[in-house]
């Protein structure tokens, strides 16, 4: 009977420690007695259970990671609404960890009300729900999608609900941003419009107007219509940047991207009584880039310059090396700008004064196209400048390759 009793103690021994999750015991195999065979099937059944509870840890830990992988918050409650599951999104997002929230019930461990309400309404109806989140925050709020989705277990009964969280306040800012610019833009658009709407209907309806009224009402129709031309003149060049495709690479001399504007602006300047003059290395200075844009943003700030000056003003242009960068220099002795406004100018459409800026033809847009060039550049556009000293805006471009 002792030969009989020990083996059976042992296959007991270690059905008690799979039973306690160890699968790693195995049975001494001995004979080939009924004994023996029973130890030999026994050490068969934990070698399969050890090699299945191992796929169910690896399919598990995968799941864990995806789940903790994702940018999306993910919360997993059960049909009482206690958290089953919650990832890392998830807690950034509904500001709770994982340890402090496991089993109890959603409504418990976050405020959030809107998460709640979409969980209950999906257990409760066993049907999809969706719906949107605001977290008040500064400096913006943050705006997330809710969505709740019921979980069914292998015979299709309601075991729990999952709750995606996509956090959409970037998508939400740039949407403004883009309902921003389209107002702008209509509003920029409808002023000489309605202008010249106003003026053509006069010149319409007034058959028997004096010669210099008409001329100075023809004069107004074309100064709108300049206007309008060049608002959309920007705009093309903007949607042009921003598509980044139409840049080119070359390398190409920069003295010529500031000789160029200053040539074509010194009519513009006589007329207005400011003198412009221009400092420039006596060598090339190469550089891959745009020669267009960079002409043109060397012109928008000229064109800056030379409008926001008084008569008899001064406005200087440089070029020269500076470590490893190439500086150019816009220098003028005009009104300058307050502290408050200098970061700001460089916004689409953003104007110290509107109204003189509009009498004197701007949109707002010029340094804003200035600073686009300058970053696909590589580079930066900075402003130094103080109310009654004049303004100095330095385009800054990285030498060599970029
Ligand atoms: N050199 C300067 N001196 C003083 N103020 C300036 C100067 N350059 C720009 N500003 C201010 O910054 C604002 C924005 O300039 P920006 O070139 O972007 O637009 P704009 O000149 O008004 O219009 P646009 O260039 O589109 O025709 C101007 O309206 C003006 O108030
Ligand atoms: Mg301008």
């Amino acid at each position: 009977a002792r030969s009989f009793a020990r083996p059976l103690s042992s296959i007991t021994e270690v059905a008690e420690s799979i039973a306690d999750g160890d699968y790693s015991k195995r049975l001494p195999l001995a004979g080939k007695d009924e004994i023996g065979k029973l130890a030999q099937a026994f050490n068969r059944m934990a070698e399969s259970s050890q090699l299945r509870m191992e796929s169910i840890d690896t399919d598990r830990n995968n799941l864990l990671a995806v789940l903790a992988g994702m940018i999306e918050g993910v919360v997993a409650v059960d049909k009482k609404e206690r958290v089953v599951h919650i990832n890392e999104a998830a807690e950034g997002i509904l500001g709770i960890t994982a340890a402090s929230s496991a089993g109890k019930p959603l409504w418990e461990v976050t405020r959030l009300v809107d998460v709640c309400q979409a969980v209950s309404g999906t257990l409760k109806n066993a049907s999809e729900i969706t719906n949107e989140l605001r977290i008040p925050g500064s400096p913006a709020d943050r705006v997330v999608e809710i969505q709740s989705s019921p979980i069914r277990d292998s015979e299709g009964n309601l075991a729990g609900a999952v709750v995606v969280l996509h956090d959409i306040s970037e998508l939400e800012r740039l949407e403004t941003m883009r309902r921003d610019f389209i107002a702008n833009v209509s509003h920029e658009l409808k002023t000489p419009i309605t202008a010249i709407r106003g003026l053509v209907e006069t010149l319409i309806s007034d058959r028997r107007m004096e010669p210099e009224k008409h001329e100075r009402f023809l004069q107004k129709i074309a100064n709108q219509s300049m206007r309008l031309s060049s608002i959309v003149t920007d705009l093309l060049t903007i949607s042009r940047l921003e598509s980044g495709k139409s840049l080119e690479r070359k390398l190409f001399d920069l003295r010529r991207a500031v000789v160029n504007p200053v040539r074509s602006l010194t009519a513009t300047g006589e007329n207005r009584g400011v003198k412009m003059e221009i400092d420039i290395p006596n060598d090339p200075v190469s550089i891959v880039g745009d020669e267009e844009s960079l002409c043109e943003a060397v012109n928008n700030l000229l064109d800056n310059g030379l409008k926001y000056s008084r008569e008899g003003g001064d406005v200087f242009v440089r070029l020269y090396k500076k470590e490893e960068t190439v500086v150019i220099e816009v220098e003028d002795t005009g009104a300058g700008i307050e502290k408050r406004d200098q970061q700001r100018i460089f916004e689409r459409f953003y104007r110290v004064d509107k109204a003189r800026s509009r009498e004197l033809g701007g949109t707002g847009l010029g340094l804003s196209i200035v600073k686009h060039i300058a970053i696909s550049h590589g580079g930066s556009v900075f402003v130094e400048s103080a109310p009654g000293q004049g303004s100095t805006f330095r385009i800054v471009l990285p030498l060599g390759n970029h």
